[in-house]
């Protein structure tokens, strides 16, 4: 039996290989891999696409994170206050740079910080918000954004699972004083290898980030700062240019899968992702089982029918061991964390895909 994957790298490969194929040729002619043309035009287009007013291409989400975090002037001493129901990056460029995270809890309903408990959590050391626009939906930006003026906070938002989406006419990167974008290949821009890209509202500080990704270089062998060499690939950037004008049609791909799953799983006793802001662009399509649900048992009786199935995230970073030591109290995450299960969600699903889901999860709950 054939699996039906969480996503389909190959497939959307697939369906872009002359364009692909060229962009690449088109680098290998021209012999310019380090930071050449297709570097800065990449960076152009992405900042026209999201209305920033400049983007700075690095080699990973994560250090999107920590540039970002580096350039804000972020370190020792300071409190970034974050989510801890997120990947580890989130929180790993928050330690990076020698500040300390302190973890706020998730809203119940969209898995992303809940703007009461990340003021709870703000203290004189506190210098950032760091929200993650969780599977696709957008963190609660004007709140956040009104915490973070009421007392002089910068925000950083993750962006890594939400490229494209959308809050009041505002696309997520364009809300705080950045935004960071991994184009890991799963990610809803997705990429041929790791790559990031930071975006930014003050050229100012973009200018000070594309130094610190390339060894805090201001001018040719000139180092005003200790940086990094976290530098976009000519190869990756180029591919991602071909690549990036499909991304809204591949992001309505997403939103239509989701709509045929909740269509489709409307009347199994699990809870279904809810779009509660604005545009969400369905990274992930993360149910919650009922309660007391043997996930593990859920998940083989997945792929015993073929389906394959995943656990964004099994344990909030707060019980991770590397994160413990900064743990407080986020008894919702914890709950959200022991019941989450991710069904396959990428542009290329059908409704027999869907249907397909749906019918084995009903199965599998003995529904
Ligand atoms: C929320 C979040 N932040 C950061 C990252 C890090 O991105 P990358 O894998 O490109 O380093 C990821 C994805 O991997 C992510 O999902």
């Amino acid at each position: 039996m054939k699996l039906l994957p969480m996503v389909d790298v190959a497939g959307m490969a697939r369906e872009e290989e002359e364009d692909l194929v060229a962009a690449f040729r088109e680098v290998l002619r021209r012999g310019d891999f380090i930071l050449g043309s297709k570097v800065a035009e990449f960076e152009e287009a992405f900042a026209a696409d999201l209305g920033a007013s400049a983007c700075v291409g690095v080699n990973s989400g994560t250090d999107a994170l920590v540039i970002a975090l580096a350039t804000l002037g972020i370190g020792a001493g300071d409190e970034v206050i974050t989510t801890p129901f997120t990947f580890a990056a989130t929180a790993e460029a928050i330690v990076r740079v020698d500040a300390t995270p302190v973890f706020a809890d998730i809203d119940a309903e969209d898995f992303n910080l809940a703007p009461e408990q990340v003021e709870a959590c703000i203290t004189p050391r506190t210098k950032a918000i760091l929200p993650v626009h969780l599977f696709g939906q957008m963190a609660d930006m004007p709140r956040l954004m009104a915490l973070a003026e009421a007392h002089g906070l910068f925000v950083i938002e993750d962006c890594a699972q939400a490229t494209g989406a959308e809050l009041a006419g505002r696309k997520a990167g364009a809300w705080g004083d950045c935004g960071c974008f991994s184009f890991f290949p799963s990610k809803n821009l997705s990429g041929f290898g790791d790559g990031g890209m930071i975006a930014f509202r003050d050229p100012e500080l973009a200018a000070r980030a594309r130094a610190l990704r390339n060894h805090g270089q201001f001018r040719r062998y000139e180092y005003a700062e200790i940086g990094w060499n976290s530098r976009l690939d000519t190869v990756q950037a180029a591919l991602l240019l071909a690549r990036l004008p499909r991304l809204a049609a591949r992001n309505a791909a997403r939103e239509k899968a989701a709509a045929w799953y909740d269509e489709l799983l409307a009347d199994l006793p699990v809870v279904r992702p809810r779009a509660v802001r604005g545009r969400h662009v369905w990274h992930q399509y993360t149910i919650l089982l009922p309660e007391g649900a043997d996930r593990a048992q859920v998940q083989a009786r997945l792929r015993e029918q073929g389906i394959a199935s995943a656990v964004y995230y099994p344990q909030p970073l707060t019980e991770q061991p590397a994160y413990r030591r900064w743990a407080r109290p986020c008894p919702v995450a914890e709950e959200v964390s022991r019941r989450c299960l991710s069904l396959p969600m990428h542009p290329l699903l059908t409704r027999e895909d869907c249907a397909r889901v749906a019918e084995a999860l009903a199965r599998a709950l003995g529904a």
